[in-house]
């Protein structure tokens, strides 16, 4: 049962968290591309199916935690340290996807198609919380397979 949760945990964490990070890595830069080319809309089509990428695949995203907790539960070290640790930066992680990367997104999205273009400083705030997020879920998988603490740990 362990190894099913386990295995069905980080499956999901690759085919979801995976193609939100170089989605939302590709965003940005993106969006100034479409920016620059005026009404491009093959260019604003792309930011919009990126922007699509991540709205889809952090909702499938739901589904790593969902399944770590499980696995956690199972495997009674829901109470240790560094899985505690790991569910606050997940929260955290998953906090900055929802108030801020997702939004901007949107934001952006909206703007490029009713005016052609973006001020480049929504596109550096942008960038920077994405890069929070990749900080923080990139720290989680590590703790998840370090586990510090922990005498099953790596
Ligand atoms: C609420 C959040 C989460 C919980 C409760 C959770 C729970 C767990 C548990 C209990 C394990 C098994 C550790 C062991 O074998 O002793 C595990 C492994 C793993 N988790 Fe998570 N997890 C969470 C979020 C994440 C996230 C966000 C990622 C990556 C995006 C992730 C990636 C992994 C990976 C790669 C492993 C395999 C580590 C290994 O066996 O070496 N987890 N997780």
């Amino acid at each position: 049962m362990t190894e099913i949760l386990l295995s069905l945990h980080v499956l999901a964490a690759i085919v979801a968290v995976g193609p939100v990070t170089v989605a939302a890595s590709m965003f940005p830069p993106a969006a100034r591309r479409a920016a620059g080319g005026g009404s491009d809309a093959g260019a604003v089509g792309t930011v919009r199916l990126l922007h699509r990428i991540c709205r889809v695949y952090a909702g499938v995203g739901v589904a790593v935690p969902v399944l770590g907790l499980a696995t956690g539960s199972v495997m009674g070290v829901l109470g240790s340290g560094w899985l505690v640790t790991s569910i606050a930066l997940t929260a955290a992680a998953a906090g900055v996807l929802a108030a801020f990367v997702l939004p901007r997104q949107e934001e952006l999205v909206e703007q490029l198609a009713d005016r052609g273009s973006v001020e480049h400083g929504s596109t550096v705030r942008l960038a920077l919380f994405t890069g929070l997020f990749n900080l923080l879920w990139a720290t989680v998988t590590v703790l998840m397979i370090v586990r510090p603490g922990s005498t099953t740990g790596a």
